[in-house]
């Protein structure tokens, strides 16, 4: 075989995503929203309602944080601390955040990640050995599924959400484990980001008295949003206690960067000393840890805006049930709407909903989800008002409307 320039497949395939970019890029993919972070934003010379904006708690643009933020960035700069925490980079401030993030979710220690992507990564990575063996919902993020390509070992999905799969897969699991001599790790969301179901956290929790097994749960959108305090997932469905491990993100209701993992003790000194991306890695800056404890302490002191958030979040499903929306099975904030219609169809009739309707939301296509569907994903927040929950469901129904009379089709024909 002759080998070949490194880049020369680079040159040819762009990828799945990558193919779409000459017609994307700028308006699809890679979009510039402009102004302050809220319900109304800027895009492409016009205002739009925005609904694809994580900042469920309407944190980003509240004064009060962009207070904190911005006196923690003069006193600090944006280098400190400098180093990773284990050499040099580690603070009062950086520990007081994790005393504070495992009291909010009833746990006993907490260790931050600068992202949690890359921390759940490598957190997959530090908790097994290849004697042990993953057991994880297949719809899981992709920093669980990168976590698990790391693992040496044995892994097995389960059908998302479904418990018969993953007792099924338990069985094999502790087959395998009884051979190596290692333990079980299994890892779902608390809440599963594209189509807003929770995880069945309950369910698979009662599986503990059947099988030997550790959870760990990435609860991105639970944090903050579900649950009476805004535990998350774990409270809302009683079962925090029986979290091994629980991780949140601060990239979503605190409108931040940065994350946490929170267990026992024992077990987050461990992740302490053995998470490769948080030794080998600086410290998170300052002014991101001093805004996180800002953020922390506005989710503990201000019910109020969980509450609006799901005033909001009501609002907007019921009213798209009303108006026989399939939004699926979602139980959490999440508001997906399933449309049917093939990829250019779903470009022309996202066109029209930000040019002719104002309304920005994202939009997620096969191979994502299965061919023939559309999924426009929308994510409420503190911030929307009922005049943008019913501007955005006539703007919905309209769309639909033109959608199933194939008017997108020929749109699309022109567009391609
Ligand atoms: C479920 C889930 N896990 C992990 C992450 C990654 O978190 P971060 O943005 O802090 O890297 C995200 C996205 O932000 C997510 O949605």
């Amino acid at each position: 075989m002759l080998m070949k320039d490194l880049f020369e497949r680079i040159k040819r395939d762009k990828g799945p995503l990558g193919k779409w970019a000459k017609l994307a890029e700028g308006y699809y993919v890679f979009p510039k929203l402009e102004g302050p972070i809220s319900n109304r934003m800027g895009f492409n010379g016009k205002e739009v309602i925005s609904w694809s904006i994580n900042d469920y708690l309407g944190l980003a643009s509240h004064p009060d944080v962009m207070k904190a933020d911005a006196e923690a960035a003069t006193e600090y700069g944006m280098a400190y601390p400098m180093g990773a925490r284990m050499m040099s980079g580690h603070t009062v401030f950086h520990e007081q955040l994790e005393q504070e993030c495992a009291a909010f979710v009833n746990k006993e220690s907490a260790y931050l990640v600068n992202f949690g992507y890359q921390g759940m990564v490598s957190a997959i990575d530090a908790l097994v050995t290849k004697h042990d063996v993953i057991v994880y919902d297949v719809d899981s993020h992709a920093c669980i599924i990168d976590g698990v390509r790391l693992h040496h070992g044995k892994r097995f999905t389960f059908m998302h959400n479904n418990i018969e799969s993953l007792e099924k897969n338990l069985e094999r699991a502790t087959k395998v484990a009884e051979t190596t001599g290692g333990g079980i790790l299994v890892i779902s969301e608390g809440v599963f980001g594209m189509r807003g179901e929770q995880g069945k956290l309950k369910e698979i929790v009662a599986l503990k008295e059947k099988y030997n097994f550790r959870l760990l749960v990435d609860d991105a959108h639970g944090f903050g949003t579900l649950g009476e305090t805004g535990a998350g997932a774990g409270e809302e469905q009683g079962v925090q206690d029986d979290i091994d491990v629980y991780f949140a993100t601060f990239a979503k209701s605190m409108a931040g960067i940065g994350a946490f993992f929170a267990a026992d003790d024992e077990v987050i000194q461990y992740l302490k000393y053995n998470m490769r991306s948080q030794m080998f890695a600086k410290s998170l800056p300052m002014a991101m840890v001093k805004g996180a404890l800002k953020r922390l302490d506005m989710l503990r002191t201000m019910p109020e805006l969980k509450a609006k958030l799901w005033e909001n979040v009501n609002a907007l499903q019921s009213g798209l049930r009303k108006n026989n929306f399939n939004i699926g099975n979602t139980n959490t904030c999440v508001t997906p709407i399933f449309l049917e219609g093939d990829v250019p169809e779903a470009m022309a009739m996202v066109h029209d909903l930000r040019e002719s309707y104002g309304i920005f939301c994202s939009i997620v296509i096969y191979p994502v989800i299965p061919k023939g569907m559309i999924l426009l994903r929308l994510i409420p927040t503190a911030m929307h008002t009922l005049d943008d929950v019913n501007e955005s469901i006539a703007a919905f129904s309209a769309i639909r409307d033109k959608l199933e009379k194939g008017i997108y089709k020929r749109i699309a024909a022109t567009m391609m």
